[in-house]
């Protein structure tokens, strides 16, 4: 398949992704509307949906293409407003102080640090709440073999986790420490890149693909393996994010470049240098690859998905 063939599909999948989206938004009404205004606003600005796409295609590659999709929307629904939270709060004068996103003026330029903060931590708690009540009433799914045997309990502790301090907000935290921090050895600034990038970005990535194969009805050894591609996966993305904050084009990408160097961030590119994160970006992608091979699923769309990231200007 041709990659306009492949971009096609991709567009299709993030317009069927919308369209779930808009059933869990909240309504803009009563003395609470301006924060739901601003919440509306950053969620559907049109990001790439890459999350709920990806999992979707997890869910799908282990319960089949004509699968019952309702088990799976409000999770999708749910990833997509904690990743959006976080991008609001990431932009905020406080952390990343940016005023572009998603090809618009960022939520707090708009609305206000404050109406932003309480915008993410809406979406945040809505995520929640959208994703439990959509297990209160899916259907019943087959036990599973991990820490819990609902599925959806394990789908629910995933999701809660891996956003958590032991995912996105802890590798948040190591970003911003990191900003103030000059390591004299160089190992351990590797080691707290690798951290930072494994967190802040690989955990919902990763949590994406594991939620869809734990719904799908995956093995706990299959999600383990999931998890791993993930992983892989997520850390790809942000060695390209990295990557395109210095060569990116600010109106594809639709934020502005150059936000690392001016917050003095560490990033893949500034300990490894340029060749070396692109070489990266590959290597950790093919290992990626090398895992949905394992499971016998490299002829799938979320195979051609991991191979179409590793070459993405946007
Ligand atoms: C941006 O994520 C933040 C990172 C984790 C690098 P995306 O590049 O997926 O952003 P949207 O959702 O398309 O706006
Ligand atoms: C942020 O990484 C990842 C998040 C958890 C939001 P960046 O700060 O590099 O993301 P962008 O470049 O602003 O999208
Ligand atoms: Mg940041
Ligand atoms: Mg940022
Ligand atoms: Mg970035």
């Amino acid at each position: 398949m041709g990659t306009n063939g492949f971009e096609d599909e991709l567009l299709n999948r993030a317009s069927y992704v919308e369209d779930v989206l808009k059933e869990y938004l909240p309504k803009e009404e009563g003395y609470a509307r301006t924060v739901i205004e601003a919440m509306n606003y950053s969620l559907l600005a049109g990001g790439k949906r890459l999350r709920p796409v990806m999992m979707m295609e997890a869910y799908k590659l282990f319960a089949g293409d004509d699968a019952d999709m309702s088990v799976v929307h409000p999770f999708m629904a749910a990833m997509e407003m904690i990743h959006t939270y976080s991008l609001v709060h990431d932009d905020l004068p406080a952390m990343d102080n940016d005023e572009y996103r998603r090809g618009r003026k960022t939520t707090h330029v708009v609305y206000g640090p404050g109406m932003a903060t309480l915008a993410g931590d809406g979406l945040l708690n809505l995520a929640f709440e959208t994703a439990i009540s959509g297990a209160a009433r899916g259907k019943a799914l087959s036990a599973y073999d991990g820490e819990q045997s609902s599925r959806y309990l394990e789908a629910l502790s995933i999701l809660s986790t891996k956003a958590g301090i032991y995912g996105m907000v802890g590798g948040q935290c190591a970003d911003i420490v990191a900003e103030d921090t000059t390591y004299s050895d160089i190992e351990e600034a590797k080691s707290v890149l690798h951290y930072i990038d494994e967190n802040k970005t690989g955990a919902l990535i990763e949590s994406s693909l594991m939620i869809g194969a734990v719904l799908g009805g995956a093995s706990f050894s299959h999600v383990q393996k999931i998890e791993r591609a993930g992983s892989n996966v997520g850390i790809a993305f942000q060695i390209q994010d990295d990557i395109l904050d210095i060569e990116g084009d600010e109106t594809e990408l639709g934020k502005p470049i150059g936000s690392d160097i001016k917050n003095g961030k560490s990033t893949y590119v500034s300990i490894y240098g340029m060749d070396a994160a692109k070489a990266r970006v590959k290597e950790l992608s093919d290992e990626a690859q090398d895992i949905l091979k394992e499971l016998g699923f490299e002829e799938s769309f979320l195979g051609n998905l991991f191979s179409y990231l590793i070459y993405r200007k946007k």
